[in-house]
């Protein structure tokens, strides 16, 4: 089957209880090879901030910075659907979150996240009702660590619970076609997961949501200087990196 995929592939794999594979691709080769491999969601996510670019979070991240790498994975033409993050600061406004929303979809996106539930449901709807295709995040939130002050699991307080559960449902009412649950605890993920019919897609929240998404840097062990607790990398890049270099200057005889 060689069809895009869509936002209604994505729902109907949780219908059939699929579970979806999403990862992260912030430029045309990662974009191209983890199509190949027949990763059917992929997102280029404000991470480029920290794996890519240096930044000590993905606060710096930039529309402009946004729209470079949305616009390199998307040459890839990925059969995946591929997804753009909503950089912090970029939708705090109605008009604005519709205007960045429509230059990450014009530099290729085929949808967008944003951080937030209840606090952001104006601006979801807008997007939605300028007909782009809209995936939630909710749960430990990277654009706000400097005000958490760190990354904190989500959930485990009732009103925390309770609100992650309200905010699901929002999010699912108003049309969003799948919610990103980060470091939520695996029970209240697994009870999000359950009570609404899109896709979860669960990061460091145990293995019950609808799906599971990681930053392919961690997964491939790209970035060795901070790896997650949750993440097993399943291949050591940055040794294969330092031992190919190693050969290489054995074999020109550099010291
Ligand atoms: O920025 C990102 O890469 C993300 C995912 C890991 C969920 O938001």
């Amino acid at each position: 089957m060689n069809s895009k995929i869509t936002t209604e592939t994505i729902r109907a794999m949780k219908a059939r209880g699929e579970k979806i594979a999403a990862l992260t691709a912030y430029d045309f080769p990662m974009a191209k090879l983890l199509d190949e491999a027949g990763v059917p969601l992929l997102l280029v996510g404000d991470s480029v901030g920290m794996v890519v670019l240096g930044y000590p979070d993905t606060t710096h991240v930039t529309m402009a910075e946004m729209e470079h790498h949305v616009r390199a994975a998307a040459r890839a033409k990925p059969k995946a659907l591929l997804g753009g993050d909503l950089p912090f600061n970029s939708y705090g406004t109605i008009s604005e979150a519709v205007a960045n929303a429509k230059r990450l979809v014009a530099a290729g996106a085929d949808f967008v996240k944003a951080e937030g539930g209840a606090e952001i449901l104006p601006q979801v709807k807008a997007i939605i009702a300028a007909g782009i295709a809209f995936c939630g995040h909710l749960g430990m939130l990277p654009q706000h660590v400097l005000e958490e002050g760190g990354y904190k699991i989500k959930g485990k307080q009732d009103a925390e619970h309770q609100k992650l559960l309200n905010d699901a449902k929002a999010l699912s009412d108003v049309g969003a076609f799948a919610i990103v649950l980060e470091l939520v605890t695996p029970p209240v993920a697994k009870e999000i997961s359950e009570s609404i019919s899109i896709p979860t897609i669960g990061i460091g929240s145990g293995p019950d949501c609808d799906g599971q998404i990681l930053v392919t840097h961690d997964l491939i062990g790209s970035f060795p200087w901070f790896t997650p607790k949750f993440v097993k990398p399943k291949v050591n890049c940055a040794g294969e990196i330092k031992s190919a270099v190693a050969a290489w200057k054995n074999d020109i005889g550099a010291r």
